[in-house]
């Protein structure tokens, strides 16, 4: 890696005497940044490039930059590796991104990278910017000052356009890779690099899809609890939820796998262009605050309450303040103003009241950061005040935001406070999100500190073998409801007591012996939603209707699926409680996928559910329960008692567990889990496991656990 930020030399090969052409650009940029290393042009029709000697092949440099066209890339690698070198950025485009025939170029720079142990980043980039090494090894425009931010960015556009707004920011960045189609190098590898640099405060990351999710998790999760990381993650609509035959896995669309991965790595995700903005600019800007409490000193108190909404939208804590603190402001401030937060300073607030008020708010013990609003009015001193604000700002170590409302007025305030150590934003909202997101990264780190490891799976549990074997052999890819609970209760699930029954005259004496009121199901593996043809019937508490009961599931069964096989009827106990759906898909790029939500319409018609990818900790297990709205339901409402919520924790690691030790299965639903006040009963069983095609063969031999 150090080779692509701190290289000796560079090559730039396809170099151009032709301004306007990439191959000029990038030659000019790595003059212009003013690198300090050895420059080669390599140009076979060419002397001389912007006044460095330009050579026919290429020789031995730390650094190859390829600006040839695409079908001639394979053979320039070629040629650089042979030369020796070890790291190229390919910042030429028309490989996968352009079809069928670019995806086959891919395929060979990828296989000449792996055969010679040379890495790439790219195709299809901008580029490599390293100011720490003063080197643009891009074709971007622009070139930033040095400063504390980093961005790893699947979009060249979204690089430049970082830039630009960094420039009028008067921020600075660290290191920027573009990387284009990541046929190599990964943003995985990238993030554990930059992140590790003690010159890169934060890390801003732009991405579109991410192919190996695990790796990425692993690396985030490693950084993060150090190194702020902000992603921006397009494509959060769900264009191509997969189709599942469990209900929630119809909600497990890939975004939300996203969404999961991020939230139990430590990332902090936000949802638009200008929320990274703002975010990466409190974490360039700002120290990290020690506590959460906001102060909010405002000369508006219209602002005021516009924060303290956006405070409670965005769950920033408003501090209270400490008696001293409330003294100092009763002090210096006149009877009108508001002395609790958000402190007032009214209209006619001058410069000296807001520095006084904000050096006392800064003092208080309970107050982590603080915002600062601006409204012009007839009194206000816009520019003395950023003046003021600026002195204080770059001794403060605790964040300063401010927000000055307004246009033509404020401008030359606005860029006069680009040289303090505050951060402004547009708006009170935004610089309450910004804040939350701030607050977020103490968070992470303090978790990171108390984090219990997730339970590993103590080996299959032989129950749970012997069926899923016994379903490969039969070539089927679902499981009856009786196989399902036979998995779920060989690891500890507790399921409802029942009976098998294939003939009518042993009905009563099995209902008799589960004791009434029973429930009558088919157990059939070819019926996956059993309510939906009529194959279900609750609530029988007679000899009589437990017989019709048998007798009506086969009657739907044959009207509606004829060629359905019934493996007879379940019958089972009734058990009472309110109903929850847990359930597990596999997602392609980051694995098992739980989700957890209330039965009936929670799920269904409101879709409220929460998300984590398995290994799972008990802690992100209660966490993932109390994230659905529904959960006041389960803490008890109106006279009812509060329910087993461990228990369903404990059932989340046991399918996460279930979906470890088991790759071949591809969904498992405990659709309902029946949860009490003590305890909880899984009463319905889906698991779907992958289809084989020589599954029998290699199954055999008994070993269990292999
Ligand atoms: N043992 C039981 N005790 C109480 N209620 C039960 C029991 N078994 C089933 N039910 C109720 O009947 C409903 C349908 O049963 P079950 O979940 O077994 O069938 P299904 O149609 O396959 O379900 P799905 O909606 O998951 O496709 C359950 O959601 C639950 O409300
Ligand atoms: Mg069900």
């Amino acid at each position: 890696m150090d080779d692509f930020f701190f290289p000796r030399s560079i090559a730039v090969i396809g170099a151009a005497r032709e301004s306007g052409k990439v191959g000029h650009s990038v030659l000019k940029n790595l003059l212009g940044a003013n690198f300090q290393g050895e420059l080669i042009p390599v140009n076979p029709n060419a002397d001389e490039i912007l006044g460095l000697k330009a050579y026919p092949k290429i020789k031995k440099v730390d650094l190859a930059i390829v600006v040839v066209p695409a079908h001639i890339v394979p053979s320039v690698l070629e040629d650089s590796a042979r030369a020796g070198v070890k790291a190229s950025i390919i910042i030429s485009a028309g490989f996968r991104e352009s079809g069928a025939r670019g995806a086959i170029l891919e395929a060979q720079i990828r296989k000449i990278a792996k055969q010679h142990g040379l890495r790439i980043v790219g195709p299809n980039c901008l580029g490599i910017i390293s100011t720490g090494a003063n080197m643009n090894a891009s074709f971007a425009s622009e070139y930033p000052n040095k400063g504390n931010i980093s961005l790893i960015s699947q979009s060249g556009a979204i690089c430049t356009s970082f830039l630009d707004w960094a420039a009028n920011e008067s921020l600075g960045f660290d290191k920027l890779v573009s990387v284009g189609n990541k046929a190599d190098v990964t943003e995985a590898e990238l993030l554990k690099y930059i992140a590790r640099d003690p010159s890169t405060r934060v890390v801003a990351l732009y991405v579109e899809g991410i192919d190996d999710g695990r790796e990425f998790m692993r690396v985030a999760k490693e950084v993060s609890r150090v190194t702020p990381l902000i992603v921006l993650k397009a494509g959060r609509t769900d264009i191509g939820a997969k189709a599942a035959s469990s209900h929630t896995g119809a909600l497990a669309g890939s975004d939300a796998a996203y969404d999961a991965a991020f939230k139990q790595s430590g990332v902090i995700r936000v949802s638009s262009i200008d929320e990274l903005f703002d975010t990466v600019k409190a974490f360039s800007r700002c120290p990290i605050p020690k506590s959460q409490g906001m102060a909010i000193v405002t000369n508006a108190g219209g602002l005021g309450v516009l924060a303290s909404d956006a405070a409670a939208e965005f769950k920033v804590p408003l501090a209270n303040f400490t008696r001293e603190t409330i003294a100092s402001l009763q002090s210096t401030l006149t009877k009108e103003s508001n002395i609790y937060n958000p402190v007032d300073v009214l209209g006619d607030a001058k410069p000296r009241r807001y520095f006084d008020t904000l050096k006392t708010v800064l003092t208080d013990q309970n107050v982590g950061l603080v915002t600062v609003l601006l409204t012009p009015q007839a009194m206000t001193e816009p520019e003395e005040t950023a003046g003021l604000l600026n002195e204080i700002s770059l001794h403060a170590s605790k964040p300063i935001f401010t927000s000055f409302v307004g246009g033509k007025e404020l401008s030359k305030s606005l860029d006069m406070l680009k040289q303090g150590k505050s951060a402004n934003f547009t708006s009170p909202e935004t610089a309450v999100r910004a804040a939350s997101n701030l607050i977020k990264f103490r968070e992470i780190a303090l978790a990171a500190e108390t984090e219990s490891i997730p339970l590993g799976g103590g080996g299959k549990k032989r129950g749970a073998l012997l069926q899923i074997r016994r379903v490969q052999e039969e070539r089927r890819t679902s499981l009856t409801e009786e196989e399902g609970l036979i998995v779920l209760r060989s690891y500890g699930i507790t399921t409802p007591k029942e009976r098998l029954v294939a003939s009518r005259d042993k009905v009563v004496q099995a209902a008799c012996e589960i004791g009434y009121p029973v429930v009558l199901k088919a157990n059939s593996p070819d019926i996956s939603h059993k309510t939906d043809v009529g194959a279900v019937i609750t609530g029988i508490s007679t000899d009589k209707t437990a017989k019709n009961a048998f007798d009506q599931i086969y009657a739907n069964i044959n009207k509606r699926i004829p060629q359905a096989r019934i493996e007879g009827v379940t019958i089972q106990e009734m058990v009472h409680g309110v109903e929850v759906i847990i359930g597990v898909t596999r997602d392609p790029q980051f694995g098992p996928f739980i989700t957890f939500g209330l039965g009936g319409v929670y799920v269904e018609v409101l879709r409220d559910v929460s998300h984590r990818l398995a290994p799972i900790t008990l802690a992100e297990a209660k966490k993932m329960i109390a994230e659905v709205k529904s959960y006041p339901i389960l803490l008890g409402t109106r006279g009812r008692k509060a329910l087993d919520i461990d228990a369903i924790a404990h059932i989340i690691l046991c399918v996460s567990r279930i979906s470890q030790d088991f790759k071949e299965i591809q969904e498992i639903e405990i659709n309902p889990l029946v949860v009490r006040e003590k305890g909880c009963i899984a009463v319905d069983a889906l698991v779907v496991i992958e289809r084989r095609n020589n599954a029998i063969k290699n199954s055999g031999g008994g070993r269990l656990g292999s």
